[in-house]
């Protein structure tokens, strides 16, 4: 990572409703990448925007009595204002309604439509007005329902103008095989692969006004307006200069990394590649799909009323913990459990005991010992150094785990380091080095662990801007100082200048969140205490008798129905079998299971089974694990856990 292009972009949002936290975790994610790209000097573009065209708005706007652009006009606020509110730096913010995009749209669909790589025709469909997509009749479910959300399809018979899509089929396979960075994770460019087994057909590309008048209109028929997946695709291109600013646009294209949801997968890797193709511009470097957030273990949704407001959780805990939680929380690639206790107990341990007990015990010592500037210290003896060695192997560690797109496993490596230096300080004691006078070694070990905290915090500094600021002045750190943390710098641990720098105490930068205990009146607090506390909302607390779970704690285990696609013996294993499952709404996954003894591969094909879903990934003989299926064991053997009648669609919430 060091002094390239990077350019990152996100969905552009749908503005018929304000944005929710899979809206806010995409997008603070791609800021984070920004933010240490920047940090390393790379020449960075970040994109975010809203989609504005098609039903969905259409019908949101007539819902609320509004025209479409003031629905349009209406709903950006939310996004942008929550942008703002979340410390999102996005260089640009792009609406589809805005003339530099559709002016761009409509020449390319010229372009294409003189090429004769749009055509005319007659189109019978399947129609979801939910998903704005066009299906055919084998895609759907029972015959009349949508693949993607389940819901009732509309038949739709007209003309329509198409783009050659099929053409691309070959090619696509080939650039996919060939490219093994450009769909990631690497089971999204398999599940791209497996969609691509069956002949691709043209897209339609057009409604007509009659059905749908809120879009770009088709620049070779007044009466059609764009599918609103091919008017917005066109955005990542249209905002960076495409066909206006050429020299702008070559500049970030093929650096670009877009990230998306897992249900956007078939548009941005079929869809848009061959779109691409046919215009005549290079692929992006990479697209990366992340996972779903649920609450607890239930997809979220309006109608379940269990949608998580981002801006509410920002205005109750404040925006870095937020971004902090999105961040540690979510292997990106797979779904996430999102719940008010999972949050609070990060919150409590990794910030507000690890993190703020690390910094308030450092600053503390140095200004009572040393009035804040500590002394040049003796030369430091094997813990010290090992404690600094272990946050300069965190630099590395972070540094490759952000480059192979596991932020998550990068904060725990650096969290671990603060863990460290915790223990550091209960091993060396300083309290107790302070009382006895011994002042070359208190000095040390408060060096150790200020220079561990600066590293530290110049690495968490992307997800965390404002309190990594507030840490790095309290340790007296310059304006300047405060914001240079690029990998390389914070590798230079052993900083000469540390010593002549005066630290300050602060309100703790995470006070610890206590959870209200409704029917216990709390015994009084010292006063002092109780300004550094703050009280989260009020959830009821069970008494758990030992061996007992709570239905929240059940449903933490998310149990899912999955169909087995495929299945092999694994070499020298005579227990193991390597299943390739479907979890449904295009989640596929590895996974070794031990029933060899009991099943052959071809005895679970096909079969409807129980998966334990948020399972850790675990590699098992080689092959990726994620996830573990359930079975029934007595002395003889195992019996699988499957489904009553064996037809229910993959992916079915178990409990
Ligand atoms: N407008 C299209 C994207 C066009 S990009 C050229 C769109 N918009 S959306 O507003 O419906 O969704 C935007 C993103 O939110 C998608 O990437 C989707 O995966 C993501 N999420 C929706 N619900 C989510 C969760 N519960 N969790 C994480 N992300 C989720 O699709």
């Amino acid at each position: 990572m060091s002094n390239g292009t990077f350019y990152v972009t996100t969905p552009i949002y749908y503005v018929n409703d304000k944005p929710h936290i899979g809206h806010a975790y995409t997008t603070v994610l791609a800021d984070v990448l920004a933010r240490y790209h920047r940090a390393a000097g790379d020449d960075v573009w970040f994109l975010t925007g809203t989609d504005e065209h098609g039903q969905k708005v259409e019908k949101a706007a007539a819902k609320n009595g509004m025209t479409p652009i003031e629905q349009c006009d209406t709903t950006v606020v939310r996004f942008q204002e929550l942008w703002k509110r979340l410390g999102i730096t996005n260089d640009d913010f792009i609406r589809t309604t805005e003339e530099r995009h559709w002016k761009i749209v409509q020449a390319i669909m010229q372009d294409l439509y003189d090429r004769d790589l749009i055509y005319k025709a007659e189109y019978k469909g399947y129609y979801c007005v939910a998903c704005e997509r066009f299906f055919t009749e084998k895609d759907l479910i029972d015959g009349k329902l949508c693949p993607d959300c389940q819901r009732e399809v509309d038949t739709i018979v007209e003309s329509n103008y198409f783009f050659r899509m099929s053409k691309y089929q070959d090619w696509l396979i080939q650039y996919i095989t060939e490219h093994p960075d450009f769909i990631q994770p690497a089971f999204r460019a398999n599940e791209t692969l497996g969609f691509l087994r069956k002949p691709l057909e043209d897209l339609c590309i057009s409604r007509p006004k009659s059905r749908l008048s809120w879009g770009i209109e088709l620049p070779f028929d007044k009466d059609y307006v764009c599918y609103v997946w091919f008017d917005a695709l066109i955005n990542y291109i249209s905002a960076i200069g495409y066909g206006v600013d050429q020299a702008r646009f070559e500049r970030y294209w093929t650096s670009c990394i877009h990230l998306i949801g897992k249900d956007i997968l078939t548009t941005h890797s079929v869809y848009w590649p061959t779109m691409l193709k046919a215009i005549g511009l290079p692929m992006p470097k990479t697209i990366f799909a992340h996972g779903w957030w649920l609450t607890g273990s239930r997809k979220m949704s309006k109608s379940l009323g269990n949608v998580v407001n981002p801006m509410d959780m920002a205005d109750k805990y404040g925006v870095d913990a937020f971004r902090y939680f999105l961040l540690a929380a979510m292997t990106p690639g797979n779904d996430a459990s999102f719940t008010e206790e999972d949050f609070l107990q990060r919150f409590n341990t990794d910030l507000a005991n690890d993190l703020g007990n690390l910094l308030s015990r450092v600053v503390k010592l140095s200004i009572k010992n040393f009035g804040g500037t500590l002394p040049a210290p003796p030369p430091l003896q094997p813990l010290e150094l090992e404690l600094l060695s272990k946050a300069a192997l965190a630099v590395k560690q972070l540094e490759n785990e952000l480059n192979a797109m596991k932020l998550d496993r990068g904060i725990n490596a650096v969290m671990n380091v603060v863990r460290e230096a915790n223990k550091f300080l209960e091993r060396t004691a300083p309290w107790t080095l302070a009382k006895e006078g011994k002042t070359d070694r208190l000095a040390a070990v408060l060096y150790t662990a200020a220079q561990t905290l600066e590293i530290v915090s110049g690495l968490l500094f992307p997800i965390m801007p404002e309190k990594m600021t507030q840490l790095r002045r309290s340790l007296g750190l310059s304006e300047e100082e405060i914001v240079k943390t690029d990998f390389q710098s914070l590798s230079e641990f052993a900083d000469p200048s540390a010593t002549k720098r005066t630290m300050v105490d602060m309100p703790p930068l995470f006070p610890r969140i206590v959870v209200e205990k409704p029917e216990e009146a709390a015994p009084a607090k010292p006063e002092k205490q109780k300004k550094q506390e703050v009280k989260a909302p009020k959830t009821k607390d069970v008494v758990v008798p030992e061996g007992m779970v709570t239905i929240e704690q059940f449903f933490k285990t998310q149990l899912r129905t999955a169909k087995v696609l495929e299945a092999e013996r694994i070499e020298n294993k005579t227990r193991l079998l390597h299943l390739k499952v479907d979890l449904g709404n295009g989640d596929v996954r590895s996974l070794v299971a031990g029933i060899a003894q009991q099943y052959a591969p071809e005895d679970v094909i096909g079969k409807t089974i129980i998966v334990v879903a948020n399972l850790m990934p675990a590699k098992i003989a080689g092959f990726e694990s994620c996830g573990m299926l359930l079975a029934a064991k007595n002395e003889t053997g195992l019996k699988l856990v499957t489904v009553d009648g064996g037809d229910a669609e993959p992916g079915l919430t178990v409990g």
